[in-house]
C-alpha cells in the first residue's frame, strides 16, 4: 500500500514535469493550411520570412564574421545556409557536424532564424556537391546517361544506391537538429536539395531508367493530371522525357525529405530554376526534371512529404516576375521567393508576394565583395526588411487571411488602386512623395521603386506603408457618401502592441499620405462623410 502511494505520487510527479516541459518547449515550425491559403508559423506565432541567402561557398565556420555581417546590412530575420553532403559526410558513414554547429550557434548569438539548403544529390541540375566517395565511384554510384549513351554531371535518380546514399547523410542531418535545436528552433525550415534536374541531358537513358520509360505511367501521375494511362510517350508525347525525368526526380525527392520529416518534421520544400525568361530547352536552358511551372503537376502527383515549391527568380523586368510568381501561388502553393537576386530594382517586387499572402522573400548572394552596386542592393532590400519584421506576423496571418493587399509600380502603370469593402478603394500614385496637389498624370518614379500595402485590421482600421508612393483612401459608394479621415496615426508595434508617436493631419495627410525610403507606419480610420 504504501509503497503503491509512493508510485503514485512519482507518477504525478512525473506527469507535471512532462506538463512543465512541454509548456517550456515551443511548438516545432510547421505549415498551416486553409483553403488557398498557408502560413507558416515559428514558435506558434505566423512568421514572414524576410531571408539573406550567403553565396554557395560561405557557410564555413571561417567565413562566418564577415558574410553574417554582410547579410546583417539586409536587417533579414532569417538567413538561408548551404549544409554541403561533401563536407557533412567527406568519408562515408561519419558525419560532420562542424559547420552545422558553427552555423546555428552564429545565428543563435545575432537573433537569427536559418533555414538549411540540402546541397546533396542536384546543386543546379549538377552533383557538384556529392562527396568524393561518391563522385569517385560511378559504379556504384551512376549517372544519369545522356542520349548518345555517354555520363553527364549529374546522379541518376533511378539508382537505390545514390538515393540510399543521399537519405543516409539528409536523415542524419535532421537526426542531429532535432538533438541540438529541437528545442531552440533556429532552424525553421529545409530546402531538399537545390534546383533539381539534370543539365546534360533530358532523361536519363541507362538501363533502369529505360525499362522504366517503357512501363505505364503510375497512376497517381496520370490521375492527378486528368490523363488517360499508357506509357510516358503515350501520355505526355514530345514532352514524355521532361515529364519521365520530372516524375523521377520528384520521386526521390519525396523518399528523402520522408525520412527526414521522419525523424524530424520541419517544413520543407524544393527550389527551382525557373523555366522563364524564353527558356524552353530542358537540359540546356534549364534542368530538365525540376519543378518548372509545365511539371508543376507531375511533381505534386508524388511528393506529399514536400509542403511547398518555391521560385528562384532572377529577372529585373517587374512584369516577368508578376507572371512567374502568379505561375506558382496556386490554390495548392504558397508563393515563396526561394531565392532572388541582390539588385536595388528587384526589392519592390517582395511586395508581390505580399499581394499573394506568400511565405516570404529570400535575397541571394549578399557577401558580395563591397562597392556601390552592393551598397545600393542592401539598402533597397533592408529598407522592406526594416519595415516589414517588425509586422512579419501581422502580414503572415493578414495574407493568410486574405486582409492584405499590395501593388508594385511597373513600367506605365504609375497609378494603382487596391479595392477595399464597403465601396472604399485606396489610389496609389508612384513617385518620389511631393508636398502638394498631385497631378493629373503620373509619370512612374526614376528608376520604378513604388510599392505600398495595406492591411485591413480586424478593429476596422487600416495598417499601410509604402516607398515612394502616395496613397488617398477615396469612398466610390453607390450611397453617394463620400468618406473623410477619422485618424491618421504615425507610430510601430513594439512587442505586438501599436505605439503611436504622433498623428498625422493637415500637409501631411491633405495630399494624400506619403512615403519615401524610411520605413513608416501608419494606421487609418476612415469612415463616411
Ligand atoms: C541559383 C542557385 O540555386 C544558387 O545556389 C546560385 O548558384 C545562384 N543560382 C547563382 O545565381
Amino acid at each position: 500500500m504504501r509503497f503503491n502511494r509512493f508510485a503514485s505520487s512519482i507518477a504525478g510527479l512525473a506527469v507535471v514535469s512532462a506538463m512543465v516541459a512541454s509548456a517550456a518547449a515551443e511548438p516545432i515550425p510547421r505549415i498551416e493550411r486553409r483553403d488557398d491559403r498557408f502560413m507558416l508559423l515559428v514558435d506558434g506565432k505566423p512568421y514572414f520570412v524576410l531571408a539573406a541567402q550567403l553565396h554557395n561557398s560561405s557557410a564555413w565556420p571561417a567565413m562566418l564574421p564577415e558574410a553574417w555581417r554582410a547579410a546583417e546590412a539586409l536587417a533579414p530575420n532569417t538567413i538561408e545556409v548551404p549544409i554541403y553532403w561533401e563536407q557533412f559526410e567527406a568519408q562515408k558513414g561519419r558525419f560532420d557536424t562542424t559547420n552545422v554547429d558553427a552555423l546555428i550557434a552564429k545565428a543563435r548569438e545575432t537573433g537569427k532564424r536559418l533555414v538549411f539548403l540540402w546541397f546533396g544529390t542536384w546543386k543546379n541540375g549538377q552533383m557538384h556537391y556529392v562527396p568524393e566517395w561518391v563522385k569517385g565511384d560511378p559504379a556504384r554510384y551512376p549517372r544519369t546517361i545522356d542520349e548518345r549513351g555517354l555520363p553527364t554531371d549529374v546522379l541518376s535518380p533511378h539508382s537505390q544506391a545514390n538515393l540510399d546514399a543521399d537519405r543516409s547523410a539528409y536523415t542524419a542531418l535532421l537526426a542531429h537538429l532535432k538533438k541540438v535545436d529541437g528545442e531552440r528552433h533556429t532552424v525553421i525550415m529545409v530546402q531538399v536539395e537545390n534546383e533539381p534536374g539534370a543539365i546534360g541531358a533530358v532523361r536519363d537513358h541507362g538501363a533502369e531508367a529505360e525499362a522504366a520509360f517503357r512501363a505505364t505511367v503510375p497512376a497517381a501521375v496520370t490521375t492527378r493530371l486528368g490523363k488517360a494511362p499508357g506509357d510516358w510517350r503515350t501520355v505526355f508525347g514530345p514532352d514524355a522525357d521532361e515529364a519521365f525525368n520530372a516524375w523521377a526526380t520528384a520521386r526521390y525527392i519525396e523518399q528523402i525529405a520522408a525520412a527526414g520529416k521522419a525523424v524530424y518534421p520541419l517544413p520543407t520544400y524544393v527550389n527551382v530554376w525557373m523555366r522563364y525568361k524564353g527558356f524552353s530547352r530542358p537540359g540546356g536552358d534549364y534542368p530538365s526534371g525540376g519543378a518548372t511551372w509545365n511539371m508543376f503537376d507531375v511533381w505534386r502527383s508524388v511528393t506529399p512529404s514536400i509542403d511547398f515549391i518555391g521560385t528562384d527568380v532572377y529577372t529585373s523586368d517587374a512584369a516577368e516576375y508578376r507572371k512567374v510568381l502568379g505561375q506558382y501561388a496556386r490554390a495548392d502553393n504558397p508563393s515563396w521567393v526561394s531565392e532572388t537576386g541582390f539588385d536595388p530594382k528587384i526589392a519592390p517586387y517582395l511586395f508581390y508576394v505580399l499581394n499573394h499572402g506568400g511565405i516570404g522573400f529570400s535575397v541571394f548572394g549578399i557577401d558580395d565583395a563591397k562597392g556601390p552596386t552592393t551598397d545600393a542592393a542592401a539598402a533597397a532590400h533592408r529598407v522592406n526588411f526594416a519595415l516589414l519584421d517588425p509586422i512579419r506576423d501581422l502580414i503572415a496571418r493578414g495574407g493568410f487571411d486574405h486582409r492584405l493587399q499590395a501593388v508594385v509600380e511597373e513600367p506605365g502603370q504609375a497609378r494603382q488602386t487596391i479595392p477595399l469593402a464597403d465601396g472604399w478603394r485606396v489610389d496609389v500614385a508612384f513617385g518620389p512623395p511631393a508636398w502638394g496637389d498631385t497631378p493629373a498624370i503620373v509619370p512612374n518614379s526614376p528608376e520604378q521603386t513604388g510599392r505600398a500595402f495595406v492591411l485591413a485590421m480586424n478593429d476596422g482600421s487600416f495598417l499601410v506603408s509604402g516607398v515612394d508612393a502616395r496613397l488617398e483612401f477615396k469612398r466610390v459608394s453607390s450611397d453617394g457618401r463620400r468618406g473623410q479621415l477619422m485618424r491618421v496615426e504615425e507610430g510601430r508595434f513594439v512587442d505586438g502592441a501599436w505605439q503611436v508617436s504622433r498623428w498625422l493631419n493637415g500637409d501631411e495627410t491633405d495630399f494624400g499620405l506619403n512615403f519615401g525610403h524610411e520605413p513608416r507606419l501608419l494606421r487609418v480610420r476612415v469612415a463616411p462623410l
